[in-house]
Parts: structure tokens; sequence; C-alpha cells
């Protein structure tokens, strides 16, 4: 039998400073420092100010975990870090954080990728089998997933400019909605008509698996124009402008889900499994979509809570576990990669979110 593995996990690629310890497939404690009122008046993530913060919080970080954990340093059998992608200032403060604890306490240093902890939540949260097909949305990441091992992703499409997340985001701006738009959208949406305003649904008629959803917020924007009367969008135009925007990400992601389910099925996985993570995945609209479509494919539909959806560290722990198992860590040279692609064989996407290139 494999022992149970103790992993602190650090994650600050973004604007999130976290760490966590993860003991087997139980969750001690899950610490998120986020820096939202950091950048907010500057419209994005502000690299700089972000790996600053880190750089202050995440020793508070990881004391915390420890602490909520009730387990020492000497108690653990590693520390996983996200090595990247990401921005590379947090990246290197985590890196960086997780080298002084390793040197000092003498355990394995494991470099995560912050895709594959991502990639990788439904096995800690639902213990589900390779292969399995993920769909990661969120504000900086659209992208379908074939996970055939710990190490071994395929990715198989992605959006080609914004993510998901971020084009909520910024039609919620263009709608005078507030921020963060995904739940704003989605409340204006219940009380709106989605066939209102005739919208495009891009690269649907193009095939593969591939997105787009830039070209839907010009679309919105010129919708909004038309509809503003005495300079003014009213209530009911705002609700049908969210209900057609939603409607329209519904049917891209619900046609290229089922695209890449037809090819997830074409291998016979012995127990088809499905999993989406990310933000965006907290849409009732589009994960009830989802879901009816591995319904009619007798496909297991796995959402992992929401906390282990978004940015975390538990899950960079889990991932680095993983790695462990398997004997792959990490010695002091690990170094922080702002570009770290999942899949080295697949074309590199154009694509880089709100929060900065990720893949
Ligand atoms: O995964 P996440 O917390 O952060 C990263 O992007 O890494 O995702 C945040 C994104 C935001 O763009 C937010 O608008 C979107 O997820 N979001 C939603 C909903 N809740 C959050 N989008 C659509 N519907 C929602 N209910
Ligand atoms: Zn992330």
């Amino acid at each position: 039998m494999t022992p149970t593995l103790t992993i602190l996990g650090i994650e600050s690629s973004c604007d999130d400073t976290a760490a966590a310890v993860v003991r087997g497939n139980d969750i001690l404690s899950s610490v998120v420092v986020g820096q939202i009122d950091l950048h907010k008046d500057f419209g994005g993530v502000v690299p700089e100010l972000a790996a600053r913060a880190h750089a202050e919080k995440l020793d508070h970080c990881v004391e915390g975990a420890l602490q909520t954990a009730g387990i020492s340093l000497g108690q653990l059998d590693g520390i996983a870090v996200t090595a990247g992608p990401g921005l590379i200032g947090g990246v290197l403060s985590g890196v960086m954080c997780a080298k002084g604890l390793a040197a000092a306490t003498g355990l394995p240093l494991i470099g995560v990728n912050h895709l594959a902890g991502h990639a990788l939540t439904p096995r800690l949260t639902d213990q589900i089998t390779f292969p399995y097909l993920m769909l990661l949305v969120s504000g900086g990441h659209c992208q379908f997933l074939i996970v055939n091992d710990f190490d071994d992703f395929q990715r198989i499409g992605g959006t080609i400019d914004d993510a998901p997340g971020e084009a909520f985001d910024k039609t919620a701006r263009l709608l005078g909605l507030l921020q963060p738009g995904g739940p704003a959208i989605e409340k204006a949406a219940t009380e709106g008509d989605p066939d209102r305003f005739p919208l495009p649904r891009p690269l649907l008629n193009q095939p593969g698996c591939d997105m787009s959803f830039s070209g839907l917020k010009t679309a919105i924007l010129r919708a909004r124009d038309s509809a503003i009367t005495d300079g003014n969008l009213h209530l009911q135009d705002q609700r049908d402008l969210a209900a057609g925007f939603q409607a329209a990400i519904v049917d891209i992601l619900t046609e290229k889900t089922r695209r890449a389910l037809a090819l997830y099925l074409d291998n016979t996985p012995e127990t088809p499994s499905f999993a989406v993570a990310g933000g965006v995945a907290a849409n009732g609209a589009i994960r009830d979509s989802l879901q009816n479509l591995c319904r009619d494919h007798y496909t297991a539909f796995v959402a992992p809570p929401l906390a282990l959806c978004t940015d975390n560290a538990a899950m960079i722990a889990y991932a680095g576990m993983e790695r462990l198992r398997n004997g792959q860590i990490d010695d002091l040279t690990l170094s922080a990669r702002p570009r770290w692609p999942l899949d080295d064989r697949a074309a590199p996407m154009l694509g880089s979110g709100k929060k900065g290139a990720k893949a």
C-alpha cells in the first residue's frame, strides 16, 4: 500500500497568495489571500504590485496553513509550489519561499504546473480515474484537456483570444453591471430575453474544439449602442443583452464540449468522466447545459466545489503529491516559468487572459 503523504502547497502565480496542507485526499487547511482591492483601480492585475504583495503575504499564509492543519514542518513529506505559468514576479516569490523551506528542512521540493493543479483537482475532490476530459474555464484559462495521467495532458482545444470569464467581465462593464461580471450577468439574464439581440457564435461553424470570445464582446458593444435611447441603457435592454450574451456563451461551450466529448469517447474510456473547473463553472446555465450533455453521453459530470475551482494551494499540494508518489522531485535549481504549456505537443495558443498569458 502507498503511504499517505502530507504536502504543503504554495500558490502565487496571479493575484491570490495561497498555502495549504493536504494529506492524501484530505485538505487539512487552505488559506487564500486575494488582492482585489490592490488592483481594483487599474482595470487588471498590475504584475509588480502583485509580486510585492505575494512576497509580503507568503510567510503568513504558510504559517496560517500549518497552524490550522496542526502540522509542523517536520511532519511534512514535501513542499509543492507553483513554478509556472503565470506572472513571473509572483511565481518567483512562491518558488523562493518554497526553496527556503526545502533548504532549511531537507524536505523534497516539487515544482508544479498551475494548470496541472486545476486539471488534477477532480482527483483530489472526487477521486476520478484516468483518463477523463476536463474543461478549464475561468478569467484566465479556457481549454479542453484529456487527462491521461498525472503528467500526461492532451490539449484538444481552447480559446484563441479571450477567456470566457474575461468576456463576462468586459461585457458587464459595457452594460454598466458590477464586477466580477459573471455573477452580475447571470443575475441580470434571469429577467432577460436571450433572443432579442442576435449575437454571433464565433468559430461554431469551424471544425474542432477551439473557441473565440472577443468578437462576441464587440457584437455586444454594437447591440448596446443600438439599444441606447435618450443617452441611457434601460433596465430591460440591459437584461436582454445579458441574457443574449450568456446564451451565446452557453451555446459555444456546449457545442465545443460535445465535440471534445466525441474525441474523448472515441478511445472508449472505462469510466467516462467529464470535469469542469474555473470561476465560470459557477454559472448555473452553463453548468446545467454541460451536465445535460454528459447525461446524454452516459458520462459522469464532476464539478469540484467552487473554492477548489478557483485559484488555491490545495490543488498545488495535491498535484505535487501525485508527482512525489511517482518519484518526480526537483532540486534547488528549480526555475520559475512564465509560460509552461501542459501539452508540449499541441500548437501554442495565442490567447492570454486579463490575468496574463497562461499557456
Ligand atoms: O477561476 P477564477 O476565480 O479566477 C481566474 O480567472 O483564475 O475565475 C474568475 C472569473 C471571473 O471572470 C468571473 O466573472 C467569472 O469567473 N465568474 C463567472 C461566474 N462567477 C464567476 N462567470 C459566469 N457566471 C458566474 N456565475
Ligand atoms: Zn488558475
